[in-house]
């Protein structure tokens, strides 16, 4: 069984192939990292597998039930999140309510907040165990736009988290972080459960190079490699290409 199986995937815009006839499988667990340099392809990638794009030609399966006409929020309900870009926080609503939110959105209560005090009770506890491994529970009480970046950036990938994904997208999660808050986010993808299988887009090496059990190199829309990181580190096109480094 596959968390992601994406078969001879193409998408065209006006007469570029921003993406030209990728295919790759990912077991469940697995940390893909996704790199090339820009206009490779990577975000266009992104987008086919979680439903913002749709292929020009090609398959996608997620955990061997085709998606490939599934549109974003349905791949979400089965189990796919991304953090960053798309999962915003309510600025204005405190680091709880945000916690709150994104938990009622996964219960039965979904459509009728608030039902029962047993419901919220249940919900209030998730929160408590959610905030308190993301280091926030002292925090809960402060408006999200008064948290650190670093701290905001923890919260959403962790409320990602709370929906208990099978699959989780990372967009360029280092962007805009410190070194310090990027090794923070560097532990947190680490001990992810193995349940969870994590596919990251990111400019930053030390990131990359830190959490990716499994390294996918695009150029000009293809894949030119596939493979541990110490054997992407190694591949002569991919040091020439894209590591910038002469031999
Ligand atoms: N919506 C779009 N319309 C037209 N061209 C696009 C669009 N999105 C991306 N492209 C083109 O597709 C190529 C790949 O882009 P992108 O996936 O954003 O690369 P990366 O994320 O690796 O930098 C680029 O040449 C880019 O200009
Ligand atoms: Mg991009």
């Amino acid at each position: 069984m596959h968390a992601l199986r994406v078969e001879g995937l193409a998408k065209q815009f006006g007469g570029l192939y921003a993406i030209n006839n990728v295919s790759f499988n990912l077991s469940v667990g697995e940390r893909l990292a996704i790199i090339g340099p820009n206009g490779a392809g990577k975000t266009t990638l992104f987008n086919l597998i979680n439903g913002q794009l749709m292929p020009s030609a090609g398959r996608i399966y997620f955990f061997e039930q085709d998606i490939t006409d599934l549109p974003t929020y349905r791949r979400a309900h089965l189990g796919q999140a991304r953090a960053f870009q798309l999962i915003s926080l309510l600025l204005n609503l405190s680091v709880l309510e945000n916690t709150l939110l994104a938990l009622y959105g996964t219960t039965p209560y979904r459509f009728k907040m608030f039902r029962s005090v047993n419901g919220f009770a249940n919900v209030m506890d998730r929160a408590d165990i959610t905030l308190k491994g993301l280091g926030l529970w002292e925090k809960k009480d402060e408006t999200v736009k008064n948290l650190g970046y670093g701290e905001q950036r923890r919260l959403e990938i962790g409320l990602g988290l709370a929906l208990h994904p099978k699959l989780l997208l990372l967009d360029e999660p280092s962007a805009g972080l410190s070194i310090e808050e990027c090794s923070e986010i560097i532990e947190i993808i680490k001990n992810l459960g193995e349940g969870v299988t994590v596919v990251i887009v990111d400019h930053d090496m030390d990131l990359v190079f830190g959490v990716a059990d499994r390294i996918i190199v695009l150029h000009y829309g293809q894949i030119i490699a596939d493979g541990p990181p110490r054997e992407i580190q190694a591949d002569p096109r991919v040091r020439e290409i894209y590591l910038g480094i002469e031999e």
